[in-house]
């Protein structure tokens, strides 16, 4: 099906920021996408409009219930101008299964790539360019029928709004400090955690607060109820380079499975690269760590791109990986993943998505 959208210009454009010094999520382009959902008309009435606040009735599900969800992936510009994206058809995926998990309706995939691709051509001229920048592109969907018994929203609101980013870390490839959480939990099987919303986000808030106040930038999330196996990052999922074997946190019902991460595990196959994903416990990395085996950790995620981990903090004891560097597993990934996504190196593994 082919879908176009009805584009109201906004008469006010925006300055578009300097590309040097970006940081993530703080400036946004000239227009939104909005499409509404009603039982009789299903998804209907998407359009593009000026980048703005919205209405929103005092009672809406969304803001007593949590009923919502977001997505995040990106667009680039490649060194001929053409805009591309990365693999949206599993952001489109991801979005429904977290709609299934939420009792949110789920979206036509095609519909889903549609809307990012018409709002991304209209504002591709805010596409940043420079080292590790790119245009955030942040699907989201809330409950918006005003009704304050607990059952699902019969009406809801798709939007895309879009963001010129630098870096989700700041230090961008230079590593990070990680703090290996023992009190609060992220999720559980069973719970939230593989599906993308926004409650998973503010109730890991607190440990992130205390995690920042010793210094550290995220946190390194263990498992809900032996606090032992490692999970994900906060805004990212984890990887480690034990000995000669690059390993993931396997997908347990209660981790992100990440589109970055899935890319990475395809990598280290195509490239023979000894990969596996299997239960990890932190044990076994301290372990690693004292018998000089850990090699590397580094984040994956659409947000944090490939970011080295130089430090982790657990229990009161530091383990300094690989001398505070980025090691050779990272700087691979991270060179082979935002140069097919940026167009600098040729997309052998057909992920790219032409706007
Ligand atoms: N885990 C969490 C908790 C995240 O927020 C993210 C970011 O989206 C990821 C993992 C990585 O997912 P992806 O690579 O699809 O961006
Ligand atoms: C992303 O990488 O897209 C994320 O969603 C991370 C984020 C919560 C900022």
């Amino acid at each position: 099906m082919n879908y176009e959208f009805p584009i109201t210009k906004t008469t006010n454009p925006k300055q578009k920021p300097d590309p040097k010094g970006l940081r993530f999520g703080t400036e946004f382009t000239d227009h939104m996408f909005v499409m509404d959902y009603n039982p009789e008309d299903g998804w209907n009435n998407g359009r593009i409009v000026p980048y703005g606040p919205i209405e929103l009735d005092p009672a809406a599900v969304v803001l007593h219930y949590g009923q919502e969800m977001f997505e995040g992936l990106k667009a680039y510009k490649t060194p001929e101008g053409r805009v591309q994206l990365f693999r949206p058809y599993m952001n489109a995926q991801r979005t429904n299964n977290t709609n299934d998990r939420l009792c949110i309706p789920t979206i036509d995939e095609e519909l889903f790539v549609a809307a990012i691709k018409a709002l991304v051509k209209l504002d591709q001229d805010w596409i940043p360019e420079g080292e590790g920048t790119a245009l955030y592109i942040r699907p989201f969907i809330f409950a918006d029928e005003p009704f304050l018994g607990v059952r699902r929203s019969t009406t809801y609101k798709f939007m895309i709004i879009l963001s010129p980013v630098g870096p989700y870390f700041e230090s961008g490839l230079a590593p990070t400090k990680m703090y290996v959480e023992d009190v609060y939990v992220r999720a559980v099987k069973g719970g939230t955690g593989e599906a993308k919303c926004g409650g998973n986000y503010g109730a890991s808030l607190k440990a992130q607060e205390i995690a920042h106040e010793k210094g550290y930038e995220q946190i390194l999330w263990l498992d809900g109820i032996e606090k032992k196996y490692i999970e994900e990052i906060g805004a990212a999922n984890a990887f480690f380079v034990i000995g000669d074997e690059v390993v993931t946190s396997e997908l347990n019902g209660s981790i992100l499975p990440g589109i970055t991460r899935n890319s990475i595990i395809a990598l280290c196959k195509k490239k023979g690269i000894k990969v596996s994903e299997r239960k990890i416990s932190i044990d076994e990395l301290e372990e690693a760590y004292r018998a000089g085996q850990l090699k590397e950790m580094f984040a994956s995620g659409t947000a944090a791109i490939v970011s080295p981990v130089g430090e982790l903090l657990y229990k009161g004891e530091r383990m300094i990986i690989n001398d505070n560097q980025i090691g050779p597993v990272a700087q691979e990934m991270y060179d082979t993943i935002y140069g097919i996504q940026t167009g600098k190196i040729e997309d052998f593994m057909d992920w790219t998505v032409a706007v």
